[in-house]
């Protein structure tokens, strides 16, 4: 039996996780060992997505965190190879592109370890982004790269990843798996009364809360924003300890401020919100899933394939450009086409894949 040894540590890569786990355990001939790295710690950042996905116990837990770049990859890379010199698995998996995902890699590629990159190919060419450098140096160092996009893998090809001895599959994306997997039963938040048409909004991208000049911005935005539609703003902790330091505009009673909330939650208000403004790379792709137009606080993407038909605007920081586009979306209702992400079993073909690779 191949074993397979995943490395994970943040909110996103404990959704990608999900079906992936799921469909591996299907698998007779491969089985997997969870390590969690600890960069996400707070149990509505982390334990809950475990409780409320059913992923499996974490094997191995090192709780490794709040530290700058290099003292938490450098300190995630020495307590992975500890692990993978006595779990001796065939091959690692890590997901998307934290410190973690990198930690993982390194790890693994310098015990000789061979290398699955979930989410390969993406690019956002800002290399002052730390999930650029993250996901570049990843995909470098893996020999199997599965590409949610037809342009992450022509991402890879541009590149020269053709020439080296790798092999480039296109899945589809895990988190629309997921998506489909869980929508059903998606719930309200319950600790708090919330309205009925909102915005959804989430900010936590170090290029948006370090220097705090853009989440100024930002929050003139949305308070802007508010007074045409109030927003539901379920706040990572990275942005709440910039809240709660002070030195911030304050927030209008319009712009409901909530902890964050889990997977079956953030579905529901989804499902049910008007439209999304967000600097999160898996809030764009839910806002399509869900037919949601989505005001993206960035100005760039990987999730370029949104920006053609118009299902994502990029808005940077300024709010004169912000409160435009949202105007521009509700005046003009979008039609939203499936398939941009696949048929939703990226999962099953990453666990066949392991069978072969
Ligand atoms: C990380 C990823 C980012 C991803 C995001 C998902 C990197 C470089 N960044 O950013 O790509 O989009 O996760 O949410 O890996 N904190 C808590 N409790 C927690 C988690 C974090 O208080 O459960 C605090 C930390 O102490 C730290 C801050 O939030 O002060 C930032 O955490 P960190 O893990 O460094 O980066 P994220 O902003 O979460
Ligand atoms: N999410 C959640 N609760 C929240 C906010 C987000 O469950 O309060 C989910 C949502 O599905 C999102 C995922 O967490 O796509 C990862 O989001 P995050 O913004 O943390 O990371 P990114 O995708 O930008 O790396």
């Amino acid at each position: 039996m191949k074993k397979i040894a995943t490395i994970l540590g943040a909110r996103p890569q404990f959704i990608k996780a999900a079906p992936v786990s799921k469909a591996i355990r299907k698998s007779s001939d491969v089985c997997e060992v969870m390590v969690h790295t600890g960069q996400h710690f707070d149990k509505n950042m982390s334990q809950v997505f475990f409780d409320q996905m059913e992923i499996p116990r974490p094997d191995h837990h090192l709780n490794i965190h709040s530290l700058p770049h290099g003292a938490m990859t450098g300190r995630m890379i020495e307590g992975i190879e500890g692990i993978l010199e006595k779990e001796q698995p065939d091959r690692v998996m890590v997901y998307g592109d934290t410190n973690s995902t990198l930690a993982g890699a390194l790890a693994a590629v310098k015990l000789h370890i061979p290398v699955a990159h979930v989410e390969a190919g993406l690019r956002s060419y800002n290399r002052k982004m730390p999930e650029e450098i993250n996901r570049i140096l990843t995909d470098r160092i893996s020999d199997l790269l599965f590409c949610p996009t037809p342009t992450a893998q022509q991402n890879l090809s541009a590149e020269g990843f053709d020439h080296f001895s790798c092999t480039t599959i296109l899945s589809g994306d895990v988190m629309y798996d997921a998506s489909l997997l869980f929508r059903d039963k998606a719930r309200p938040p319950g600790h708090k009364a919330l309205p009925v048409n909102f915005v959804l909004a989430t900010i936590h991208r170090e290029e948006n809360t370090s220097p705090k000049d853009k989440l100024k911005q930002l929050i003139v935005a949305l308070n802007e924003v508010s007074r045409d539609l109030p927003i539901v703003f379920p706040v990572h902790p990275r942005t709440q300890k910039l809240i709660s330091a002070g030195n911030l505009p304050s927030l209008s009673k319009h712009v409901h401020v909530i902890d964050p909330v889990g997977y079956l939650e953030i579905l529901y208000l989804l499902a049910q919100c008007q439209l999304v403004m967000t600097d999160s790379g898996g809030m764009q792709k839910e806002a399509y899933f869900f037919h949601k137009p989505c005001l993206t606080l960035r100005n760039e993407t990987e999730w370029v394939e949104l920006l053609g038909p118009g299902y994502n605007k990029l808005c940077g920081s300024d709010p004169a450009v912000i409160l435009d586009a949202f105007h521009g979306f509700l005046n003009k209702p979008l039609v939203f086409a499936d398939g941009l992400y696949g048929k939703g079993n990226a999962s099953a073909i990453i666990a066949k894949a392991f069978q072969e690779h």
